[in-house]
């Protein structure tokens, strides 16, 4: 735990993302807002002028009147730099952050393919935090770039390691259903999602086909050997605000049996060095019994939103296992995640 809080910035601090960041940084016991930068349309305006605030919670106090600035390394001074900046915008202005030494934790995913930069779920890889030290001297920069995965990625990544580490996962079929919130404010226009179902989310599936191997990998001579796992998805979205529900079948190397299944992802816990920070899950997976469980009204805010929720763990005629995956997408998915990744980073002593 450090000896006095850290000064943190938020990039992108006015969208979907950066509100909850807004809202999980609050009360953090380690972190202390210093600078919110957003766009040109916001820089200089107050921070409850330039937001349209849409989270249940009120705006916290603390930010309501900090003025917008742009993103400039000269004036945000923070050690650590949450994004939650669009690729584009991120590819650029990330390494600037690195290079003046920040700690940047990204939701973007500009970075995450590089080979030495960290794409990370602790309770998942805590020990791919130490590509950091690789990335500095390859990039001579003095900060560094680590990253959370696509938020459907999430949860998904969570049940399969518990079962990977048990029975060895060989292919993956994955259906999601994934919210509103996911797509950013204003994201999709009403007329568009209302009575419907959208079967198409751009570059969704690459990810959700990639990102697991990577996490799942082993962390080998200053690399990532990636996960010899075959993944095939689909990607949906759907009327829900917020919470990324993935329907998953599995094959295995041996038949597994649901109940062996359910106690695997019941009794799994994060490695030591991720156990017992501010943002750990607690407990990382909860498997629900019900027959219509997880849903995402019901059980997004299990573990205050860091805990992945799984239900309706089955036998699957075709793979050996099927079940339902629950993740908060701008909770575990995306704000929570960074800084649960930054609170890592700080407990390695890698800041
Ligand atoms: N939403 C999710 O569930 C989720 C989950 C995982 C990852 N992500 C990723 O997180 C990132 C943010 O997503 P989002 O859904 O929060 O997007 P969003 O709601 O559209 O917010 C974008 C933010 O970026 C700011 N911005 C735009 N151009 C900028 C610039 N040139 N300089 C500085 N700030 C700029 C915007 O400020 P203005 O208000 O001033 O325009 C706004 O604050 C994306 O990369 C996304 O893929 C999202």
């Amino acid at each position: 735990m450090p000896s006095s809080r850290i000064p943190v910035a938020v990039l992108g601090a006015t969208g979907s993302v950066g509100q909850r960041f807004i809202s999980l940084l609050e009360h953090h016991p380690w972190f202390k807002v210093v600078a919110l930068v957003a766009s040109d349309r916001s820089v200089g305006q107050r921070y409850s002028d330039a937001c349209r605030w849409v989270l249940n919670d009120p705006m916290p106090e603390y930010a309501r009147d900090m003025v917008v600035v742009p993103a400039a390394t000269d004036t945000v001074q923070a050690k650590i730099v949450f994004s939650a900046l669009h690729n584009e915008i991120a590819k650029d202005l990330e390494p600037q952050f690195a290079r003046a030494g920040a700690m940047v934790c990204s939701n973007a995913s500009s970075y995450r393919r590089g080979e030495d930069v960290p794409l990370l779920l602790p309770e998942v890889n805590a020990d791919h935090v130490q590509l950091v030290k690789q990335q500095r001297i390859n990039r001579g920069w003095s900060g560094c770039i680590a990253t959370n995965p696509n938020c459907t990625s999430t949860g998904l990544t969570v049940a399969l390691k518990a079962l990977d580490d048990a029975f060895r996962v060989r292919k993956v079929f994955a259906v999601s259903l994934q919210a509103l919130s996911g797509a950013g404010y204003p994201g999709v226009s009403s007329l568009d999602i209302i009575d419907n179902v959208i079967p198409n989310i751009g570059g969704e599936e690459e990810k959700v086909e990639w990102e697991p191997l990577k996490m799942l990998g082993k962390y080998m001579d200053s690399k990532i050997q990636l996960a010899e796992i075959g993944i095939s998805a689909h990607t949906n979205r759907v009327a829900v605000m917020d919470g990324h529900t993935v329907c998953a079948s599995v094959e295995f190397a041996q038949p597994v049996s649901p109940e062996a299944a359910i106690q695997a992802m019941t009794s799994y816990e994060a490695p030591a060095s991720a156990r017992d920070l501010p943002s750990s899950p607690r407990p990382v997976i909860q498997v629900r019994v019900e027959a219509d469980r997880p849903q995402p009204r019901l059980d997004r805010f299990t573990g205050k939103g860091m805990t992945t929720v799984v239900g309706r763990v089955r036998q699957d005629p075709l793979y050996h296992l099927k079940f339902v995956v629950l993740s908060h997408n701008t909770i575990r998915g995306a704000a929570g995640g960074s800084i649960y990744n930054a609170e890592l980073l700080v407990n390695e002593g890698l800041l």
